[in-house]
C-alpha cells in the first residue's frame, strides 16, 4: 500500500517538505462543511505555496445534486470571498481556479466520477497520489467508502474521514470494518481538525521540549483539568446533522477527549504517529467509564422552535462531566469537560489547577481561603492561541498580603503569525505528506465510545438553560469544590 502510514516522522521534523503531485476529490463539495473550510483552506494552501506542484481537485456530490464545472468555480469563489482571508483576487486564484472540475458520484454509477479523475490525473502527468475526502453526512460514509473499492480507486489511494466517527461503539466497530475492507488502516486519516490547531500541538512542545511543566505535570502537583469549549453559535442551520448528534458526539467524543489525549499523556518516545497514537490510546484505556451522576445534560430555551427541530426532541446543545483517568499519573485527578451552545462566551480553553500549598503565614485579608484564586496553567487555544501562568504575588506595600498575578504568552505577540495554518489546513496537508500523527486511530476511537456508552445508554434527562448563559445552574456541582475557570474573574 502507498499510505506512509504510522512510521512516518511529523512534517515540523521533516522540515515542511511539499507533497507529491496529487488530486483531490471532496465528496460533499457542495456542503456547509466544504464550504466553510475546506475549499478556503485548499484555496489558502495553494496561496501558501504549500499544495503540491501540480494537483487538481474534483468536487463530488450525487447527480441530483452535481454541479457543472463552471458552477463548482462559481461556487468556490463565493465561498472564498465569505469565509477566508485570502479572496479570489489573489494572484493563486487563477492557477486554483483551473485546478477545479466537478462529477456527479453515486453508487450505482460511477462513470462521471471516474471520467472526471482520469481527466484530472492526465492534466497533472505522471502518477498523482490519489486523497479522497469524504465531507458527507456520517450515515453516508459506507457507501462511499464502498463505491471506491467497487470502483477501484483504493488501491495506493488515502482517504480522509470526517468527524463524528460512529454514534456509538457499535456503529464505529462496523465503520472501521466497512474502511477496512476497502482501505489498509495506513491510508485512512481519521479527522479532528482540533488536532491541527496550532496551540493543541504545541501542548507537547510545551509539556516536552521544557524542563518547567513535566515534573509537575501529574496527580502530585495537580489538583484538577479542564477542557471547556463554550460557544456563542447556535445551530447555524445545522438542525439535520445537529439532532441525531448532540453536544456530546459532536463535541466531546470528538474534540474534548483528543485534546485530554494530548495533556494527560505520557511522554512518547518520538513524534512519529505510532509513539503518538500509542500514548493517546492509552489514555482512554485507563479512563473510566462515564458515571451518569458525573453529567448535566442541557437545552438552551428555544432550541424546540428552531427550524428542523423534532417536537419535544431531547438532544442536548450543552454537556458537562467529569471523567477520570485512571493510571499512575493521574489517578484521583478530575478531568471536567464542558461545551454548548449559545452559551456566554466562545472559548477554548485548558485549565490544569494545582494543589494548594499552606498559606497559614500569609495574611488573607477579608478572604476566608485562596482557593478562588487558584495557581493555574490556562492554555486557550482558540487561534492565535496563549498560554498563561496564573500564580499568588506580595502585594506592593508595608504587609505581606497577596494578589493574584500572570504571566503570559500570546502566539500573535510572540511569534509571526502570518503564515499559521487552520487546523482543517493544517491537517490536509499533513494527509498528503501521509503523516497520521495528528489524526485519530481506529481502537482510540472505539474505546471513547467503550467509556461513554453508559451516558449514550441512558442520558439523563436534558436541563433547560439562557441563551448567553453558561449552561444549567446544576452544572456548578460537576467541579465542586473547585469552580470553573470560565467566565475568568478580572
Ligand atoms: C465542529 C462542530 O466540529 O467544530 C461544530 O461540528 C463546532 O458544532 C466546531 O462549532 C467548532 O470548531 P472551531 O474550531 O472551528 O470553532
Amino acid at each position: 500500500m502507498a499510505g506512509a502510514g504510522e512510521g512516518h516522522a511529523r512534517p515540523g521534523g521533516s522540515g515542511g517538505a511539499r507533497p507529491d503531485d496529487h488530486v483531490v476529490v471532496l465528496f460533499g463539495a457542495t456542503g456547509d462543511l466544504a464550504q466553510r473550510k475546506l475549499l478556503p483552506g485548499l484555496f489558502h494552501l495553494a496561496a501558501s505555496g504549500l499544495l503540491p506542484e501540480r494537483y487538481r481537485i474534483v468536487g463530488a456530490a450525487p447527480a441530483a445534486v452535481a454541479l457543472s464545472d463552471a458552477d463548482f468555480s462559481d461556487h468556490a469563489r463565493a465561498t472564498f470571498a465569505a469565509h477566508v482571508i485570502t479572496k479570489p483576487t489573489d494572484p493563486a486564484w487563477a492557477g486554483f481556479e483551473a485546478s477545479l472540475s466537478f462529477a456527479a458520484a453515486d453508487p450505482e454509477d460511477t462513470s462521471a466520477l471516474l471520467a472526471t479523475l482520469a481527466a484530472a490525473e492526465r492534466a497533472v502527468g505522471g502518477t498523482p497520489r490519489r486523497l479522497f475526502h469524504l465531507a458527507v453526512p456520517p450515515p453516508a460514509f459506507p457507501s462511499v467508502v464502498a463505491m471506491l473499492g467497487a470502483a477501484g480507486l483504493a488501491e495506493g489511494a488515502r482517504v480522509i474521514v470526517e468527524k463524528p466517527f460512529g454514534t456509538d461503539l457499535a456503529s464505529a466497530r462496523a465503520l472501521n470494518a466497512a474502511i477496512h475492507e476497502v482501505f489498509d488502516e495506513s491510508q485512512v486519516f481519521r479527522i479532528d481538525h482540533f488536532l491541527g490547531k496550532e496551540s493543541v500541538d504545541n501542548i507537547l512542545a510545551l509539556r516536552f521540549a521544557n524542563g518547567l511543566f513535566e515534573p509537575i505535570w501529574n496527580r502530585e502537583h495537580v489538583a484538577y483539568v479542564q477542557v471547556d469549549v463554550p460557544e456563542t453559535l447556535g445551530l447555524e442551520g445545522r438542525a439535520a446533522f445537529y439532532e441525531g448528534t448532540g453536544a456530546f458526539r459532536d463535541m466531546v467524543a470528538t474534540h474534548l477527549l483528543q485534546v485530554l489525549g494530548f495533556v494527560a499523556m505520557e511522554p512518547p518516545v518520538t513524534l512519529t504517529a505510532k509513539s503518538l497514537r500509542d500514548e493517546t490510546a492509552k489514555v482512554f484505556e485507563a479512563m473510566a467509564p462515564v458515571e451518569l451522576h458525573d453529567v448535566v445534560r442541557g437545552q438552551y430555551v428555544g432550541y424546540l422552535d428552531e427550524p428542523g427541530v423534532a417536537p419535544g426532541s431531547t438532544t442536548e446543545t450543552f454537556v458537562a462531566l467529569r471523567v477520570m483517568v485512571d493510571n499512575w499519573r493521574w489517578h484521583g485527578v478530575p478531568f471536567f469537560l464542558r461545551t454548548g451552545k449559545c452559551l456566554a462566551e466562545s472559548r477554548q480553553v485548558v485549565t490544569i489547577g494545582f494543589r494548594q500549598p499552606t498559606l497559614r503565614m500569609f495574611d488573607l485579608g477579608t478572604r476566608q481561603s485562596w482557593s478562588d484564586a487558584g495557581n493555574e496553567l490556562v492554555i486557550d487555544f482558540q487561534d492565535p492561541g496563549s498560554i498563561s501562568a496564573r500564580f499568588l504575588a506580595k502585594e506592593p506595600g508595608p504587609a505581606m498580603r497577596l494578589g493574584t498575578a500572570a504571566m503570559t504568552f500570546a502566539y500573535d505577540s510572540s511569534f509571526a503569525t502570518a503564515n499559521d495554518l487552520e487546523g482543517y489546513e493544517r491537517l490536509i496537508l499533513d494527509a498528503m505528506l501521509g503523516d497520521q500523527s495528528l489524526f485519530t486511530r481506529a481502537d482510540g476511537i472505539e474505546r471513547i465510545w467503550e467509556v461513554a456508552a453508559p451516558l449514550l445508554e441512558s442520558p439523563p434527562p436534558v436541563e433547560p438553560y439562557a441563551r448567553g448563559s453558561w449552561g444549567p445552574a446544576a452544572i456548578r456541582r460537576i467541579p465542586a469544590p473547585h469552580g470553573w475557570h470560565l467566565p475568568e474573574r478580572p
